[in-house]
């Protein structure tokens, strides 16, 4: 099928690629030329595991290519998905202006009698697809589309498989010919696939993303129980979790959620809520168990090391989780701005995230030492806080580690060691709702 990505983000992107891997022909439509550009000489602007072989093949193939032409893209598919951001507004309800001004460009484009099904992959508060069916008639009387509602549920680092491997497709539509053709895009990937009305699958990604949001709570505010009684925090997640009603995952405790969804999403829901007149009070909850997870750990590490102040502190990890190199609200980067604010020496080490970090000013790189690999880190180093659970950090060479270090003191956010295996090594090591051994 011919479609159109409009928006070449996470989101955007990756779908795109995936679309044309199955063999579609996908045009990319983003509004910086700059980063159109890159695409088209084959740069991939993110690290995804796997995107870029996926985008050299299919670029190489023809089927997919980039422009920044709205129409280029609107005229040459049948189906025109937009994937532009849907940032937080300062109140936390969902700035919806970029949604708003691709209807207005659709709108400018569509011709007469050749019909379009707009779908919506953006996460967008209930009720937004009416809002862009009303803008695309507003601006042309003489458009023939329907508005489809299709949330993404990829995550970051591992974007390329959710995609190629959905658990579930969720197409809210209330057309059946709009419904047809966008199971003939899905067709290929032989997932589930959810028919629901346009406003339900709206409502479904905001309901899962804060629903995982409060699994991650609930665990952590678990753990903090745990700590107060000496239960060990993996092994309830583990007895609570083999029950396939709650199942294991996202019952992972430690510093608390992070990147560009959750936290965006869980305050929308709560706006969204309001503004119907229903407030969905659990959630304000959830977000406030996430933001004691690191005041709770800052304060351990100061119950052992006392004042901050000119210590030695090696951090493991910037991104908000493992291979991505995207450092949007990372708890990991809070957790540094914090410690450089009560004047300790940072030594900060991350695989794929600290040029973003420092490119987008997120830490001042006058005050934190970045080094190009673990070890050097925690030279010298009075503790180690290790932030991001990277693969690389579960295989370094502990021996050493200690060695270098000045005093043998980990506190693991991540929950990524095992507490014997550090005792027996030698360290002093504080996990997240985990007794010491
Ligand atoms: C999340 C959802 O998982 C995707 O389904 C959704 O499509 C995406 O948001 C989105 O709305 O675009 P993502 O933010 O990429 O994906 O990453 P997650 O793997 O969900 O992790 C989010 C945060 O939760 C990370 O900071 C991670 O460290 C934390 N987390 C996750 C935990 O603290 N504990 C866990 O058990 C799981």
């Amino acid at each position: 099928m011919d479609l159109c990505i409009i928006g070449s983000g996470y989101v955007g992107l990756v779908s795109g690629a995936c679309f044309a891997e199955v063999g579609h022909h996908v045009v990319c439509v983003d509004n910086d030329p700059r980063k159109v550009e890159m695409l088209q000489r084959g740069e991939i602007p993110i690290y995804e595991p796997g995107l870029e072989d996926i985008v050299h093949r299919n670029v190489s193939a023809k089927r997919l290519r980039f422009t920044t032409s709205t129409e280029d893209g609107v005229d040459s598919s049948q189906i025109v998905f937009i994937a532009v951001p849907t940032p937080p507004q300062p109140d936390g309800s969902v700035d919806l202006s970029f949604i708003e001004r691709v209807a207005r460009e659709i709108a400018g484009v569509l011709k007469p009698g050749e019909y379009r099904v707009v779908v919506d992959k953006s996460t967008v508060p209930v009720k937004t697809g009416e809002k862009v069916a009303d803008t695309i008639k507003r601006y042309n009387k003489q458009a023939t589309f329907d508005v489809v509602s299709n949330p993404e549920f990829l995550r970051e680092g591992c974007a390329v498989s959710d995609l190629m491997n959905p658990d579930r497709v969720v197409i809210g539509s209330s057309s059946q010919k709009a419904t047809d053709l966008m199971k003939q895009v899905y067709e290929p990937f032989r997932a589930p696939i959810l028919v629901t009305d346009v406003n339900s699958a709206e409502l479904i990604k905001h309901a899962a993303n804060s629903f995982l949001s409060l699994k991650i709570s609930y665990i952590n505010a678990v753990s903090a129980i745990c700590e107060a009684s000496g239960a060990d925090v993996e092994l309830v997640a583990d007895g609570i979790g083999t029950d396939r009603r709650i199942g294991r995952n996202f019952l992972n405790a430690g510093l608390g959620y992070g990147g560009s969804c959750f936290p965006k999403d869980v305050k929308a829901f709560i706006a969204i809520s309001k503004q119907l007149g229903v407030p969905f009070h659990l959630l304000e909850e959830v977000e406030k168990i996430n933001g004691q997870m690191l005041t709770r750990f800052i304060d351990k590490v100061r119950s052992k090391l006392w004042v901050l102040q000119d210590k030695k502190i090696a951090v493991w990890g910037m991104t908000f989780k493992p291979d991505t190199d995207d450092v949007r609200n990372s708890v990991a980067i809070e957790l540094i701005n914090r410690l450089v604010a009560e004047g300790a020496q940072v030594s900060a080490y991350d695989p794929k995230g600290a040029e973003k970090a420092v490119q987008w000013k997120l830490i001042d790189s006058a005050k934190v030492r970045i080094v190009a690999n673990p070890l050097e880190a925690v030279q010298d180093a009075e503790a180690l806080l290790l932030a991001t659970e990277w693969s690389e950090f579960a295989a370094q060479d502990l021996e050493e580690v200690r060695k270098r270090m000045h005093t043998p003191l980990v506190f693991d956010g991540r929950n990524l060691f095992d507490p014997q295996m550090m005792a027996d090594l030698g360290f002093e090591y504080h996990a997240v709702g985990r007794p010491g051994r």
